[in-house]
């Protein structure tokens, strides 16, 4: 039987965070031998917000390698950049035509976004950013989506577009589910832990990028904000938030569950939580930097997955998109 579908991807934005590991590429990684994996760079989503060029190439680059090193071998799974498919464009303009604006105003992710821009400069691709999220998923029949908590609103709006194209149009997509992770899923500032941890987020201390080096790691998590109750345990409660992030990332690291942790650290400190949480993190991004160098000194290695990439990608986007440009009424160009 074929393997289902998987696509996912990250904007290239800034530095990829422990947030984007622990809820995103950890999975992925996990993933690639059940499913058909596709995972892009998304830099089309980028430019949603101003980027500088030179910036946005190398942080494509940077992404692309950073795939790779967490894991994932490009030769069982297609890693690609979604401007280099371009039927991931030309989707998103035949789906935003059937978008209602009301699915799109409601959107979690574009009030808080365009919250934090003056109102005449918010772009257009904000508000739509939704629905070339569903043209990704959507070319490739993807069974699955793996993201952290933050993406399930547009996994939800991916599924009622597709199901929209079908009542209207035939059958024609796959309806995909979000495959999120029970530990990890939502991973908060360390300076702020009732906010998500996010690679657009400036201040010094609140997250952990992937190529931080060990000291510049252990700085920021001993500097991370907790409480005064001096107990560690998991909880939901708002002033406990820093203890229970700093015990999700341990837990999603190490795999063991709350009463084994909660057992480990008895009668213990935060100065030795913190600890702990150091030496986990370290142990997991030494190897994934030593293979980002290796892949980065390597001439010609990072074009040739993206060339591979792009054109095993395509071959699948174009076939969707024929079906679609037909059921829709478009006269196919004549040969
Ligand atoms: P982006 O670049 O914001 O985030 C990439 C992935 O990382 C997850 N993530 C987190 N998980 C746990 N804790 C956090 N603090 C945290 N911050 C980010 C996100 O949930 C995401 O899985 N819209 C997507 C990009 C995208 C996409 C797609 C994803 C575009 N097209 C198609 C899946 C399928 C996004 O905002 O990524």
């Amino acid at each position: 039987m074929a393997k289902q579908r998987v696509l996912s991807g990250i904007q290239p934005s800034g530095n990829l965070t422990i947030g984007n590991y622990l809820g995103a590429l950890r999975q992925w990684v996990a993933e690639q031998d059940t499913y058909e994996c596709y995972f892009c760079i998304v830099d089309l989503h980028a430019i949603t917000l101003p980027q500088d060029p030179a910036a946005l190439r190398a942080k494509t680059r940077e992404v692309a390698a950073l795939y790779v090193a967490a894991g994932l071998d490009p030769e069982r799974v297609t890693i690609f950049v979604q401007s280099h498919v371009s039927a991931h464009a030309e989707l998103s303009w035949l789906l935003t035509c059937l978008t209602p604006l009301g699915w799109l105003y409601r959107m979690t992710q574009f009030k808080d976004k365009s919250a934090k821009q003056q109102q005449e400069s918010v772009g257009a691709g904000l508000l739509n950013y939704p629905t070339l999220m569903a043209a990704d998923i959507l070319l490739y029949q993807a069974h699955a989506v793996p993201v952290g908590d933050d993406q399930r609103q547009h996994l939800e709006f991916t599924r009622d577009l597709a199901q929209r194209f079908n009542s209207m149009f035939g059958e024609t997509f796959v309806i995909p589910q979000a495959m999120i992770p029970k530990a990890g899923a939502r991973i908060m500032g360390l300076d702020n832990p009732t906010a998500k941890m996010s690679k657009s987020e400036t201040s010094d201390y609140h997250a952990i990028y992937l190529l931080d080096t060990p000291a510049v790691v252990k700085k920021k998590l001993m500097r991370a904000v907790t409480d005064s109750y001096g107990e560690i345990r998991f909880s939901s409660d708002e002033d406990r938030a820093g203890v229970n992030n700093l015990l999700t990332i341990y837990q999603a690291l190490t795999g063991q569950t709350n009463d084994e942790i909660e057992a480990h650290f008895a009668g213990r400190g935060y100065g030795d939580l913190k600890k702990a949480v150091v030496e986990q993190v370290n142990d997991r991004l030494q190897p994934l930097q030593d293979t980002y160098n290796r892949l980065m000194n390597e001439a010609g290695y990072l074009d040739r997955i993206l060339a591979q990439g792009a054109e095993r990608a395509e071959a699948v986007a174009e076939k969707t998109l024929q079906t679609v440009r037909e059921r829709m009424g478009f006269v196919a160009r004549p040969v």
